[in-house]
């Protein structure tokens, strides 16, 4: 009998504001020989989100979404990720808050990078925050969307030190490249748990 390969094609779909660093750097490790998923879809409530350029490079489907009535908002992505067969978000610098309806409908397919050692330094600014409070460590967290904003299941989480001259600026940065060795490796925990 042939021995099952284990493969397992995950469509994921990406939600981003922004720049879109997370957004490429998920694309790129979906495109590994070993990789069990593919991004279908990316998702933006900017029209002008520089990650938007990625889409076109890799042709991968996007879905500008306005944002001007939440409720149509969420129910034309949902539409989205039923048409494209989506069986996992990422939220990869998405700043728009998921309504608990719209989570309800995807429970625990959805999972969010937040550039602090959660439970600490929910929300925005994080790294002006962590610095006005003299903080030694800060860091990255991958985590389950729930409807608690930056409180859902941690995932992985990973510790940076905080240097002296540091800024805002410099954090952001240096914290951002533990995000993208973080958020691969979570994924594919998330997906070997399904
Ligand atoms: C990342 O640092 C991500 O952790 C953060 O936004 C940045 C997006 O960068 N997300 C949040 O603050 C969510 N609350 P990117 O667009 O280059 O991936």
């Amino acid at each position: 009998m042939p021995k099952s390969t284990g493969i397992k094609n995950f469509n994921i779909a990406v939600f981003i504001s922004g720049t879109g660093s997370n957004f490429i750097n998920l694309i790129e490790h979906s495109l590994k020989k070993d990789s069990k998923y593919k991004i279908k879809l990316v998702i933006s409530n900017n029209l002008n989100a520089k990650g938007l350029k990625y889409a076109k490079k890799y042709k991968i489907k996007k879905k500008i979404i306005n944002y001007k009535d939440i409720i149509n908002s969420e129910k034309n992505i949902l539409n989205e990720l039923d048409k494209n067969n989506i069986q996992i978000v990422c939220l990869a610098g998405f700043m728009k808050i998921l309504t608990a309806n719209f989570i309800k409908k995807f429970k625990g397919k959805i999972i969010n990078i937040h550039p602090s050692l959660l439970p600490k330094y929910k929300g925005l600014n994080t790294h002006q925050r962590v610095l006005d409070n003299n903080e030694n460590y800060s860091g990255c967290t991958v985590h389950y969307v729930n409807s608690k904003l930056d409180a859902g299941k941690i995932i992985l989480q990973k510790k940076v030190k905080i240097f002296k001259n540091d800024t805002s600026e410099k954090l952001s940065k240096r914290i951002l490249k533990h995000e993208h060795l973080l958020y691969p490796i979570a994924l594919k925990k998330v997906i070997s748990s399904l």
